[in-house]
């Protein structure tokens, strides 16, 4: 519960508490897909969307609402008459502040078995890829990092969404549709292109680093290196 805390500390100026809490409702029909924490579920068919900075869901929110972004599953859910730009902006200030642990917390004795198991419910961990770590750093570093960040916790200022911790089958998905132009086409999206000049072995490579710095890029998100 601390961490919850502290987020909402250090994002004072995008999320204001009442968003948080009005939020929660929206999030209400949302959970029969991506899970009562926002981790998503089925390998990825339905990503997480716990921790994903507030510009992110907004932005992904609105592309489903205009049919920017193909998703059938979410159009329903996303007509203005369910969802208003406020309810938008609520969710992805609640959304932001679920942090998802790596690792079972740590119990005190005044925890109830009901709490425990609430608390290992959030335990995330994406299954490991394998492939060159190494390359798979470099590339990131040199072509993912200013915009997704040094830890891939993603950045609100870039809009750009956190890729740590994220299915690594549905990032796949993404990678596709982004080379197919199916997602990021318009002229201003920034990652627009961005992907064309890898392989999917220099992809895959960055997925295995991803995959392998979770533990630490989630425990530390506040810090800016990554051993
Ligand atoms: C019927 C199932 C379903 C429901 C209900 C649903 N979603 Fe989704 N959502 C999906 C699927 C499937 C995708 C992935 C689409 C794709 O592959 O591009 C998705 C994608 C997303 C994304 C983009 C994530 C990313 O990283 O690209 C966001 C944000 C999102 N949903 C938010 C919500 C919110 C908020 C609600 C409730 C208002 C909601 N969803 C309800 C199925 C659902
Ligand atoms: C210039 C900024 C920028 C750079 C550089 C960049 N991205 Fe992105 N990325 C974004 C933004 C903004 C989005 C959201 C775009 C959207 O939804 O259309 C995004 C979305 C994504 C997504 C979709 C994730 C999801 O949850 O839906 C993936 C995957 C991705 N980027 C991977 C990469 C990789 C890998 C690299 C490096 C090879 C990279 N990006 C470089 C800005 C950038």
């Amino acid at each position: 519960m601390a961490r919850r805390v502290l987020l909402l500390l250090v994002l004072p100026t995008v999320v204001a508490a009442q968003n948080v809490q009005d939020g929660k409702d929206v999030y209400g029909p949302c959970a029969a897909c991506h899970g009562a924490n926002g981790e998503g579920g089925k390998g990825g068919e339905y990503p997480r969307i716990a921790g994903q900075p507030p510009a992110f869901t907004l932005f992904s929110l609105k592309q489903f609402q205009e049919r920017k972004r193909k998703n059938l599953p979410m159009f329903p859910y996303t007509e203005p008459r369910e969802l208003s730009e406020r309810d938008m902006k609520d969710v992805a200030a609640y959304l932001a502040t679920i942090s998802l642990p790596t690792k079972v917390p740590e119990f005190k004795d005044s925890d109830s078995s009901l709490d425990r198991l609430l608390m290992m419910e959030r335990v995330l961990v994406v299954p490991r890829v394998d492939g060159d770590v190494r390359k798979g750093k470099a590339t990131y570093r040199k072509a993912c990092a200013k915009c997704h960040g040094p830890t891939a916790m993603g950045r609100d200022e870039k809009r750009a969404p956190l890729l740590v911790g994220q299915y690594p089958d549905y990032l796949r998905r993404q990678f596709d549709a982004f080379k197919k132009g199916e997602r990021g086409a318009e002229a201003d999206d920034p990652m627009k292109g961005v992907l064309d000049p890898l392989s999917d072995q220099e992809l895959t490579d960055v997925l295995a680093w991803l995959t392998s710095i979770q533990e630490d890029a989630q425990e530390k998100d506040s810090e800016l290196t990554v051993p």
